[in-house]
């Protein structure tokens, strides 16, 4: 990641795009067509669509959370003339728990979700899709610093940033909106 230089623009660019959901839900990533070649099966699936029923960060649900990873990684590793596929579809796929993680906690007693989501996911991936050892890789270690292992590839390392970098944002463009809009209105926090 160290070549990885961006301007202040592109910087506020990035923030920008990862604060507005919107184009995900005009599904603008359509027009994208080597994107989607490599993600169509996924993102076109009942399982993964299913995670638009679960709020993630903010007012951002796991879908949109997880296709704006997908694509963050992509741009970024296209950019560096990485692999970008497999970065693509194990961002589409690095949340997909399937539960709400406000609720699980006190519905099922297993307070640790930061630690055992990425295996969660992983398992749900494989029961859906074929993945590579590379794929599965970044989704069981998208977690890291937080779980002790890091991934293998540095496309995983791409993953984790891209993770950490949306979930932020999302989760600051939530509180700026309360700041500017009051606490009316209702989502999951
Ligand atoms: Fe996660
Ligand atoms: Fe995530």
């Amino acid at each position: 990641m160290d070549s990885m230089h961006l301007t202040r623009e592109e910087k506020e660019e990035a923030i920008r795009w990862a604060e507005d959901s919107s184009w995900v839900e005009r599904e603008d990533y359509y027009e994208d067509t080597d994107y989607m070649e490599c993600v169509r099966d996924i993102i076109e699936s009942p399982v993964f669509q299913s995670m638009d029923n679960y709020m993630q960060h903010g007012d951002t649900t796991c879908k949109a959370h997880c296709i704006k990873v997908s694509y963050m990684g992509y741009c970024i590793c296209r950019k560096m003339g990485w692999e970008y596929a497999e970065v693509a579809r194990a961002g589409l796929l690095h949340d997909l728990f399937l539960y709400d993680w406000h609720t699980h906690a006190k519905e099922t007693g297993e307070h640790f979700h930061g630690y055992t989501h990425p295996k969660t996911a992983l398992n749900n991936a494989v029961k859906y899709f074929n993945l590579t050892e590379k794929e599965k890789d970044m989704i069981l270690r998208h977690m890291w610093p937080l779980t002790p292992i890091p991934p293998k590839s540095r496309e995983g390392m791409v993953i984790i940033y891209s993770d950490k970098f949306c979930g932020l944002i999302e989760t600051m463009a939530r509180v700026k909106r309360w700041i500017l809009f009051g606490f009316g209105k209702k989502s999951a926090a």
